[in-house]
């Protein structure tokens, strides 16, 4: 069986992603692999899967919807995308929500939505910024590695080290549409910015007109303590992306914005977008989140306590700890002992486990990850 895989991907699949192992079964923060080995799972999809695998609420919300009606053009009005779209107004403090399938492709709306409703093209972001691989999206994501083989792409972006806001403040001006923020920098390796940043962007966005547009689709839905980590900075967004966390793994992005900023009749679209199954997913998603939500503070606390000999930056459950060279083979030892983990960029060992993980599952992975570390 394990063989097959191998040999059908191999044979079969471009070879884009590299991996070793097979995974087929997940339940809370275990998964099981083809061989019935159990791991628990702090990469969780890359932060996907929120409330663990499989929860049973969400399987519940998909498996009814699933019976009722699969897939409904968005020519009609479709089931629980209204619902949705107050919950995460609700949740963010904005205005209106427009749905996608994916990070990159809400980041890609919100660039669409700036430029046509500032009227201006260009777009500044930051250094190590991941904001994902479509051409918009990639246009605005630094990492040359990824972005240079598709050049030239079509949006114009400047970028400025993170956390530099004199840079910014340079960069921006009149002709800027957006400014694209992490609060968290996540592929990067869990780079919090110094205080007051998301501040300075936001001042900087309001003196030269362009939009604060603050890519939440990794420390959004709870992941950072709060329902998104621009809330522990008192600064409101123009417009915030979301993805991963929102349907615990069932494909949806969203962009929220504030009042006055949405598309009209036709200037955006998208088939499957906001469809019924994953917007059933997400709704059920938001009703675990805020079950769990509150202890997340205690769960990070316990993990920064575990971790202190290795200098850790910790936001809630988004977790990095500056490893170097060493980190491939870290990772493989953890994954070894039955604790998945992943290197995110340069080096950094990151974790970014189901919110519904118990204490015990954080012990054990404290005393994998130190062991590994060593
Ligand atoms: C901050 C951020 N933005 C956007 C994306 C792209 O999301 P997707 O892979 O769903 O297109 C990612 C993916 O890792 C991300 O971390």
């Amino acid at each position: 069986m394990v063989q097959d895989s191998r040999v059908l991907d191999a044979r079969y699949y471009m070879p884009a992603f590299s991996r070793r192992m097979k995974l087929v079964r997940g339940a809370g923060s275990r998964v099981w692999d083809d061989r019935g080995r159990e791991y628990i799972d702090c990469v969780a999809g890359i932060a996907v899967c929120s409330t663990g695998h499989c929860h049973p609420k969400v399987v519940e919300a998909i498996c009814e919807q699933a019976r009722r009606l699969i897939h409904c053009s968005n020519l009609y009005y479709v089931p629980n995308q209204a619902e949705l779209a107050e919950r995460l107004v609700g949740l963010t403090g904005l205005a209106k929500a427009f749905f996608s399938n994916s990070g990159a492709e809400a980041n890609e709306g919100a660039i669409k939505l700036a430029r046509v409703r500032t009227g201006r093209k260009k777009f500044a972001a930051f250094t190590h910024g991941f904001h994902g691989r479509t051409c918009g999206s990639l246009a605005v994501t630094h990492k040359p590695a990824i972005r240079e083989p598709f050049e030239p792409l079509s949006v114009p972006c400047a970028f400025v080290d993170y956390g530099d806001l004199d840079g910014l403040a340079e960069a921006v001006d009149r002709d800027t549409a957006g400014v694209f923020v992490e609060p968290i920098q996540g592929e990067a390796g869990v780079i919090i910015p110094p205080d007051g940043f998301l501040r300075g962007v936001r001042e900087i966005c309001d003196d030269t007109g362009a939009l604060m547009i603050v890519d939440e689709v990794q420390t959004g839905m709870g992941r950072t303590g709060k329902w998104f980590a621009f809330q522990h900075t008192g600064v409101t967004p123009d417009i915030v992306t979301i993805a991963k966390g929102l349907a615990s793994g069932f494909p949806i992005g969203a962009l929220v914005a504030r009042e006055g900023l949405e598309f009209q009749k036709g200037e955006h679209g998208s088939t499957f977008a906001g469809g019924p199954l994953a917007c059933a997913a997400a709704l059920a998603t938001i009703g675990v989140i805020e079950e769990v939500l509150p202890d997340i503070p205690r769960k990070s606390e316990r993990f920064r306590r575990g971790f202190a000999t290795h200098d850790p930056r910790i936001r809630g459950l988004m977790i990095g700890i500056t490893v170097g060279e060493r980190c491939a083979e870290v990772q493989q030892r953890c994954t070894d002992e039955g604790v998945l983990v992943n290197c995110a960029g340069d080096g950094n060992l990151r974790l970014v486990p189901p919110l519904v993980i118990t204490d015990g599952e954080i012990d054990t992975v404290i005393e994998v990850v130190n062991a590994a570390l060593g």
